[in-house]
């Protein structure tokens, strides 16, 4: 099949691609690489089945002249996946022209590509966030959401609008809701930055918060194999899935002594105090992954194994040594 996927050489879409190509797919990525890398696609590279663009995806007029005669002279893009946001949800809470460019003008335009040369089928990336500050367990028929940041609410609006043009010309739309994903080329999220901090200070860790903020982690290979297998399993036209660890998560606390542990630093940590790392941020949250477990798709391990993976992968490629 021929896949088309947005925000190919960030963190979660540089190991989508590197999955579909294994598979077989053939897939044309696109990113304007403000955090994504070339570097995380130097395996796709070397497969003639996969093609890169660098490209805005909130200029019309730049994406339409570029990619129509790629599309004019291939086979029908079967599903387009759509991952290209902002991932600094800090900055959108700063600045939400972030969230409403990236997050939410990427889907919509990418939504607006996607009718124009006849893609059926999108699948998209979205995230706890939608949910908000909610005391209740994160079930996907929980509502209504009130989201705390911009990138949260630009999100619950990018759901929305495809769920709009299932109705108008999409067969089908995969919406995940992805936990906090870690493992190897991440480019943002609490384990690089800690990582980075030691980078430059080996002796104290700043940690932001109490550390005792707890959220559900999830290695990215689970999560790549878990989105496969919705695409592949689920038949409904809007299919809606939370997907996570079956725990309620790690803390903190204990990214951070395992981030000083595997580094062997001795770095002494030092918290900034609060109950959130910053203004947007959800402190704990537990979260419902019944509906996967239904559905036939389990993690291969909990929180804080995927965060000790995620550690032993980013130190070393980050050069902690
Ligand atoms: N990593 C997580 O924990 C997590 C959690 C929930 C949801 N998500 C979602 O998963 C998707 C992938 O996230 P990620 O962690 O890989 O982040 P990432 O920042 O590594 O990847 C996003 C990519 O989108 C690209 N991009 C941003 N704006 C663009 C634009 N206007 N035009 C073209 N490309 C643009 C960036 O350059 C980047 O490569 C995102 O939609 C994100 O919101 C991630």
């Amino acid at each position: 099949m021929l896949i088309y996927v947005t925000g190919a050489a960030g963190f979660i879409g540089s190991h989508l691609v590197d999955r579909l190509l294994s598979l077989g797919h053939r897939v044309i990525g696109a990113d304007n690489l403000v955090r994504g890398t070339l570097d995380n696609l130097q395996a796709a590279f070397k497969n003639e089945n996969f093609r890169f663009f660098d490209l805005d995806l909130t200029d019309r007029a730049s994406v339409e002249t570029i990619l129509h005669p790629v599309f004019a002279a291939e086979e029908k893009v079967d599903t387009v996946w759509h991952l290209a946001a902002n991932s600094d949800i800090a900055a959108g809470v700063a600045d939400p022209n972030i969230d409403l460019r990236d997050t939410f003008m990427t889907t919509f335009e990418t939504i607006a590509l996607a009718r124009k040369f006849g893609m059926h089928n999108l699948a998209f990336a979205s995230t706890s966030a939608v949910y908000g500050e909610s005391p209740e367990r994160l079930v996907e028929t929980l509502g209504p959401l009130l989201p705390i940041s911009a990138y949260g609410a630009m999100k619950l609006a990018g759901e929305a609008i495809i769920s709009a043009a299932v109705e108008s010309f999409l067969k089908q739309a995969w919406i995940f809701r992805f936990p906090n994903v870690v493992g190897s080329r991440g480019t943002h999220g609490v384990i690089r930055d800690l990582i980075d901090k030691l980078l430059v200070n080996r002796d104290e860790l700043e940690v932001l918060g109490d550390g005792e903020q707890k959220k559900p982690y999830l290695h990215v290979a689970d999560l790549v194999d878990a989105m496969i297998f919705i695409w592949q399993t689920a038949k409904e036209r809007r299919s809606l899935y939370n997907i996570g660890p079956e725990d309620d998560g790690a803390k903190v606390s204990f990214i951070a002594k395992s981030i000083v542990e595997a580094s062997k630093t001795n770095a002494k940590l030092r918290y900034t105090g609060g109950d959130r790392g910053w203004v947007g941020d959800v402190p704990r949250f537990s979260y419902s992954v019944e509906k996967l477990a239904g559905l036939g798709w389990r993690p291969n391990g909990g929180s804080e194994a995927a965060v000790r993976r995620a550690i032993d992968e980013l130190i070393a490629e980050r050069g902690l040594v």
